[in-house]
């Protein structure tokens, strides 16, 4: 009923207006054809296998949470400018997920006294942000998110850079293709507001501008800059600070400013990067901060090094009080998210995209006299049952249709059963990719699987 009446306003309203609806999808949202679904597909079925290789275990939570959720950690931005929300029929307000992390969190909280630690869970959520949408930015992307609580300090870490890493060389990446860029919330906290003497609301907002610092140009972000009106002392140790992009610089600077290991105890996280063997996809950055509110340890961005498409396909880090915000006591958590829009851009700029553009089946069977229908039904029966994907023609095709068929229903193998074939009982296959063609019995089943998986 409802529908019929919906159906009923839009044709009311379209001729009314004598207008016809857009077959586009709403603005920055995809739709998947087939051809795109392969595509998200294939790379999906990489991020669950590296999950669970890891012993991550799959989780899900729901599209709709209350706008507090968000509105406790996630940060002024999310909340003033990317949530889509709205009031419900029961006065609530709601939010489209623009993120997994506080939902994860919240369920987190339902479990955290009983679950044994660590906690490894992974999701692949879609998420709804407004934004406007260019190249690496849409309205709903899909994130892989994996993250780890209770883990200990650097072992996380280390786990979840692996992990990452592991699932960018599952594609054929290397250090050549991307680096993981990281930094320390509590460095740059405590370089603001001990070293710097700026007030919290200052240093907030200074965080804001360096984790722009990669969109603006130089001009616009000393001219930003400019606005804060520091002391020489301040401006200059902030522009010393900004210049640190090697770990070795970071040491001398650490150490000059007599910053210790109760701030970053960076030296056991070089040392651990070294003993896993990080060094070459692990580099300094300092202006490394995140938008997100709830960051207190490592933070880390994967940077795409194409000089074409310079842009972060990963982000993430460490959070200690997220648990707090449901009562319960703080338990250390460290995780990335890793959308899909950026990640094929990734792979695509470095030619690591497999050609999905076709469907994959193991075998087109035909037959070319109505004759021929039934045992053309029946092998494609038998053959299924033993999990080979098999299509069928539906309808008898001359043989010039046979070949443009499979071709472009991705098929490895083509059969042939015409008037021939049919007297004898037999059905021809072809292996398109070899060229080999073979007569079999009809009832041979082990002989044509054999064929056509080979
Ligand atoms: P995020 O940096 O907001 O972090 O997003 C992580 C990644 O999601 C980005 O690096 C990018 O690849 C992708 N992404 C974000 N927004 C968009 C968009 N509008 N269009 C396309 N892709 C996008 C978080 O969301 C954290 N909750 C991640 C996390 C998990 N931290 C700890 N655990």
């Amino acid at each position: 009923m409802g529908t019929d009446v919906s159906y009923f306003m839009i044709e009311m309203l379209t001729e009314g207006m004598n207008m016809t609806l857009s077959k586009l999808p709403y603005k920055g949202t995809r739709d998947f054809f087939p051809s795109d679904k392969r595509v998200q597909n294939y790379l999906f079925e990489k991020m669950h296998f590296v999950a669970q290789l890891f012993g991550y275990e799959p989780y899900d939570g729901p599209l709709l949470e209350e706008v507090d959720l968000y509105r406790a950690k996630s940060g002024e931005e999310l909340i003033n400018e990317q949530i889509y929300s709205f009031i419900d029929r029961g006065e609530r307000e709601v939010a489209i997920r623009p993120e997994m992390t506080p939902t994860l969190a919240r369920m987190v909280a339902q479990i955290n006294r009983e679950a044994p630690r660590p906690i490894r869970w992974y999701a692949i959520p879609n998420l709804m942000r407004y934004e406007r949408p260019q190249k690496g930015r849409l309205r709903e992307h899909w994130q892989f998110n994996v993250d780890i609580f209770g883990g200990k300090e650097n072992l996380a870490e280390f786990e979840v850079f692996q992990l990452a890493i592991t699932l960018l060389t599952s594609f054929g990446a290397n250090d050549s293709h991307f680096e993981i860029l990281v930094n320390h919330r509590k460095l740059v906290d405590h370089l603001f507001k001990q070293k710097m003497h700026l007030a919290d609301d200052v240093a907030l907002k200074l965080c804001k501008l360096l984790d722009r610092f990669k969109k603006l140009p130089e001009a616009a972000f000393l001219e930003q800059l400019a606005l804060f009106q520091f002391s020489k002392e301040q401006e200059s140790l902030f522009l010393t600070y900004i210049k640190l992009d090697s770990f070795e610089k970071l040491q001398k600077f650490l150490d000059q400013h007599h910053i210790d290991a109760t701030v970053w105890d960076f030296k056991t996280f070089s040392q651990m990067a070294h003993n896993f063997n990080l060094q070459s996809y692990l580099r300094y950055d300092p202006t490394i901060v995140r938008g997100l509110d709830y960051y207190t340890g490592i933070v880390f961005e994967i940077f795409d090094k194409h000089p074409e498409n310079r842009r972060a396909l990963c982000g993430g880090g460490a959070y200690d009080r997220l648990l707090e915000i449901f009562g319960e006591q703080a338990l250390p958590g460290v995780g990335f998210g890793l959308g899909d829009v950026t990640l094929k851009d990734f792979l695509n700029a470095h030619g690591l995209l497999p050609d999905l553009s076709k469907p994959s089946n193991h075998v087109l069977l035909t037959f070319q006299t109505e004759a021929g229908m039934n045992a053309t039904m029946r092998l494609a029966q038998l053959l299924r049952e033993k999990g080979v994907r098999v299509i069928t023609g539906l309808e008898a095709l001359k043989m010039n249709k046979v070949f443009p068929l499979a071709e472009k229903r991705g098929a490895k193998c083509v059969s042939i059963l015409g008037d021939q074939e049919l007297s004898s009982n037999q059905v021809a296959l072809k292996n398109l990719m070899t060229g080999k063609q073979v007569s079999f019995a009809l009832n041979d089943l082990g002989a044509i699987y054999k064929f056509i998986m080979e």
